[in-house]
């Protein structure tokens, strides 16, 4: 998940100047990518990107004037979905002068509405659920002969085999499993991301090897339930255990040359093994980062979301997290007011927070989702409460936050320089093991310039609860 921003602002967007197709022909012209919602949808589009340069596409400079517009869109709550509405609103009028706009909606929002899409709005000429993403190119060929193309139907995810155009030149994100086989009272993953589908180890190992020549540095491997990979894939061990596991696949990619770090997310407290943990402190590319949502401190909350774990499981794994890496950083999502929530059991859950001490937790107040079962439930929480309670919960993980940051101070932490600060060019920017970013200025003592991809020390002399400062060591 984006740390600190709401779910319903863009996450990111590609942009650069426009470039001439690699071999000289014209092109297609330009496109624009706006991208809502989690790291999953960031993941797509940059792979849609590789797609549409790879058709000819060149990158837009900006979304009112791309020849192709496309809008990768997140439903996880209704401001996310409505969000898009308004921006559609605006291209929907710019097609009515222009009409050879091409103008696409895939993501999430695609998903749950198909067909409905277009009858809202009938300028769009695709729309294409998260399944789909590596067709983009078929599916944009038969938009070419005409027709308007709705594609959300129930797919096997190909191997995508175009590059694609990623965002950084030093961290990357590789899908290791798609979808999502939990059924959360409240959620509309399942539905929109369809069943759970592992990648075969082999290819997530060659993607990455792929990566690592080409220079990328740190590689966060994804999936929304990411501990349950490999549970669809066939075969049982000698000792009668799973063959594919998410250990299994730490430890079967962690030789890869070249490549300094190695990230996941999210893990989902029913799956977080012991297993899994050792292999994380034994492992030393594996970082010292853990992304386990807990979403409610009480345990009859827990329940009627279906999550299938209790607090005192979650604490244990926190624990044994803490035994094997004392320094280890924990984030996590959590809901409040959801349908029935008592004040009493709205406190476990500030209780935890506080116990547990997070670096990061994702907050949401609940949002009724269309065919979930707690969207029907009669018990749902007045507005003024779920802000009430929102608001009095950031300020909690704020200041528990900055307890974490304080922790910091004067020590030096390996940072892996991503960029240039985009607030502050004389700056650098890059993430310690556990995530904290971290700003430094781009020269050492010595008057050494480094380097995009290099590995630093940074003394931290400054810190603030969700980031950090200091100077090369
Ligand atoms: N698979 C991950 C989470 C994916 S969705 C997990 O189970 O932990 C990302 C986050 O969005 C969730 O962790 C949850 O906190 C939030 N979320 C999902 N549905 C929501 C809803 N209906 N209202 C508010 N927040 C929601
Ligand atoms: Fe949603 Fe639950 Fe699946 Fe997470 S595990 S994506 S919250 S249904
Ligand atoms: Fe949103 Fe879809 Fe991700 S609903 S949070 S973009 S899986």
């Amino acid at each position: 998940m984006a740390e600190n921003e709401p779910m319903s602002a863009p996450t990111s967007t590609l942009q650069s100047a426009p470039v001439p197709a690699a071999d000289g022909t014209p092109g297609r012209g330009s496109y624009w990518i706006t991208t809502f919602g989690c790291q999953m949808n960031k993941a797509d589009s940059e792979r849609m990107a590789g797609i549409l340069e790879t058709m000819g596409y060149t990158p837009g400079s900006d979304e009112h004037s791309a020849d192709l517009v496309l809008y990768n869109t997140c439903t996880i709550r209704d401001n996310a979905e409505q969000k898009v509405y308004s921006y559609l609103g605006r291209q929907a009028q710019r097609k009515r002068l222009n009409p050879h706009l091409t103008l696409v909606v895939a993501g999430c929002v695609a998903q749950q509405e198909g067909e409905a899409l277009l009858r809202r709005v009938p300028e769009l000429d695709l729309v294409m659920g998260p399944q789909h993403a590596n067709r983009l190119d078929t599916l944009l060929a038969q938009v070419e002969s005409g027709q308007q193309v709705v594609a959300t139907g129930e797919n096997h995810i190909l191997e995508d085999i175009t590059t694609a155009r990623r965002d950084s030149q030093v961290c990357a994100w590789v899908n290791v499993i798609y979808g999502c086989n939990e059924r959360c009272t409240y959620c509309v993953v399942p539905a929109v991301r369809g069943r759970e589908q592992s990648r075969l180890p082999e290819a997530i190992r060659q993607e990455m090897e792929g990566l690592a020549e080409r220079g990328f540095r740190e590689i966060t491997l994804l999936g929304q339930n990411i501990d349950a990979y490999g549970r669809d894939l066939p075969g049982i061990t000698p000792e009668g255990r799973r063959a594919h596991t998410f250990t299994d696949l730490l430890r079967h990619v962690h030789d890869i040359k070249g490549l300094e770090r190695i990230r996941f997310a999210t893990s989902h407290p029913r799956y977080f093994t012991e297993r899994l943990i050792d292999a994380c402190a034994d492992l030393p590319k594996v970082c010292e980062h853990f992304h386990i949502p807990f979403q409610s401190g009480d345990d009859d909350v827990l329940r009627s979301m279906a999550r299938g774990y209790t607090v005192d499981r979650y604490r244990r794994i926190i624990d044994r997290i803490r035994q094997r890496m004392p320094d280890a950083s924990i984030s996590a999502d959590v809901i409040v007011a959801f349908p029935g929530e008592t004040e009493a059991q709205y406190r476990r859950t500030l209780a935890l927070i506080e116990e547990i001490g997070f670096d990061l937790v994702n907050t949401a107040a609940y949002s009724p989702r269309p065919n979930t079962p707690a969207a029907t439930w009669p018990d749902q929480l007045d507005e003024a409460v779920k802000v009430a309670r929102l608001q009095e919960l950031n300020a909690l993980v704020e200041r528990i936050a900055r307890q974490r940051s304080a922790r910091y101070l004067g020590r030096s932490e390996e940072v892996l320089v991503e960029a240039v600060n985009p607030k502050d060019p004389s700056q650098l920017m890059g993430r310690t093991r556990t995530n904290r970013l971290t700003f430094f200025p781009a020269r050492r003592a010595d008057g050494s310039l480094v380097a995009a991809g290099d590995l630093v020390a940074v003394r931290i002399e400054e810190v603030r609860p969700f980031s950090l400062s200091g100077s090369l060591a």
